[in-house]
């Protein structure tokens, strides 16, 4: 390994987390499985307690070199002081909440967040006493009007859920830092490589881990990279909270990291030649896609990303919801499920007007979540084709 890390994102993919006192030396840190760790004496037992935060073997809910590896490897990409793994990316949205709130706080949340992550909000935050107002995403330093005497956090995702518009994270973080708040971000669709929130303003980068960065759809796991500010309140709280990841999960992150550059560079390349494909299509009345210049704040994901992802959403021209059994259940190369981020093309039917509370949803037909996966182009787009043409003759 070099004495200095290059300050560029491939080559930390590649070299990031790879200490030869984890790995041995063979290039990916093994799986360690740990809960007891046996010490020969009392002294050696004596000195365990005293360096159990210090990155020495200690008990297995302080993790083990495969969790090390990749927290390592994550905060080396994301420029923070350190990340902490988590067993989803829920848990990593929780933990790191829980890190900066407390009873009596209010919350700022994005209207456009996750379904789940507003569902803690509602279902789990207010019941500790923490209110939470959610803002149209577009807001940008007007948030500022929102700011109430206990207002402690701003939680974003970057682009939102379903409908991918862009906040002015700078913006927003500039305000929420004049009055002292945490700024939250859920980075999962841009990963680290497209998308430094820390740099742009947040205090906590959040990724469901589950997508991209295992990348083949059979591990749940999640990671916060936090700054020097926020970095020991979310260490405190993870292992009071008695989060972590299994090690098994980890290495599989481990293992999807060091390829994330190439494979979401086919994930882009792909999912862009089918959105503008998409957007003259006739059956098409919209794509919500970032690096479309008709998605709001595209100027702002010109501005502060690198590079734009799989995930998009299309808004069919007519048609009702009930119906789309004909777009859906004839599909030859892509899959109908929740989740995103791995090799494979996915199709989901989502009702953002169902979910949202400080914008309105309108659109003329149903929205579809697509997940471009590494397939052939040609395959994916006759396929959508033929479903949209069944599903026109339903109206
Ligand atoms: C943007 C975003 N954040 C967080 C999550 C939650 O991740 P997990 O399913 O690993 O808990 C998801 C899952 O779909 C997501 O899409």
């Amino acid at each position: 390994m070099p004495d200095k890390m290059s300050d560029k994102k491939q080559t930390k993919i590649v070299q990031a987390g790879r200490k030869k006192e984890w790995t041995r030396g063979v290039v990916n840190p093994p799986v360690y499985h740990a809960s007891t760790v046996l010490f020969e004496t009392y002294a050696e037992l004596r000195e365990g307690v005293k360096k159990a935060f210090q990155g020495e073997l200690f008990y297995g809910r302080l993790g083990t070199p495969t969790l090390w590896a990749l927290e390592d490897a994550m905060a080396e990409l994301e420029g923070a002081k350190g990340a902490k793994v988590y067993g989803s990316g829920m848990a990593a949205i929780a933990s790191s909440l829980l890190s900066v709130l407390k009873s009596g706080d209010h919350l700022l949340m994005a209207d456009t967040v996750y379904e789940p992550t507003r569902k803690l909000a509602g279902r789990v935050l207010r019941r500790l006493g923490i209110e939470t107002t959610f803002f149209d995403p577009m807001i940008g330093a007007k948030i500022k009007d929102l700011f109430q005497d206990k207002t402690r956090a701003v939680f974003i995702e970057t682009p939102g859920s379903l409908t991918f518009e862009v906040p002015d994270l700078p913006a927003i973080a500039k305000a929420a830092h004049g009055i002292d708040a945490y700024v939250l971000a859920d980075n999962t669709w841009a990963t680290p490589l497209f998308h430094n929130a820390l740099e742009h303003g947040a205090d906590i980068s959040i990724h469901a881990a589950t997508k991209y960065i295992v990348g083949h759809a059979d591990a749940m796991l999640g990671i916060a990279s936090a700054n020097a500010r926020t970095y020991g309140l979310l260490k405190v709280t993870s292992f009071a909270l008695g989060q972590l990841a299994g090690p098994d999960d980890a290495y599989l992150a481990l293992r999807g990291f060091r390829t994330l550059d190439v494979r979401l560079k086919r994930h882009q390349e792909n999912a862009l030649d089918i959105a503008r494909w998409l957007e003259k299509h006739p059956a098409i009345d919209r794509v919500l896609h970032p690096a479309l210049p008709s998605c709001p704040g595209h100027e702002i994901w010109k501005r502060d990303f690198t590079g734009s992802t799989g995930l998009f959403s299309i808004v069919l021209r007519g048609g009702e919801a009930k119906n789309l059994g004909a777009f859906c259940d004839q599909l030859q190369h892509f899959g109908m499920g929740f989740s995103w981020g791995g090799f494979e093309s996915l199709v989901l039917p989502q009702a953002p007007e169902d979910i949202r509370t400080a914008t309105s949803w309108q659109a003329p037909g149903p929205l579809i979540r697509l997940h471009i996966g590494l397939e052939d182009v040609d395959d994916l787009k006759e396929d959508l084709d033929a479903a949209l043409k069944r599903f026109e003759k339903t109206f």
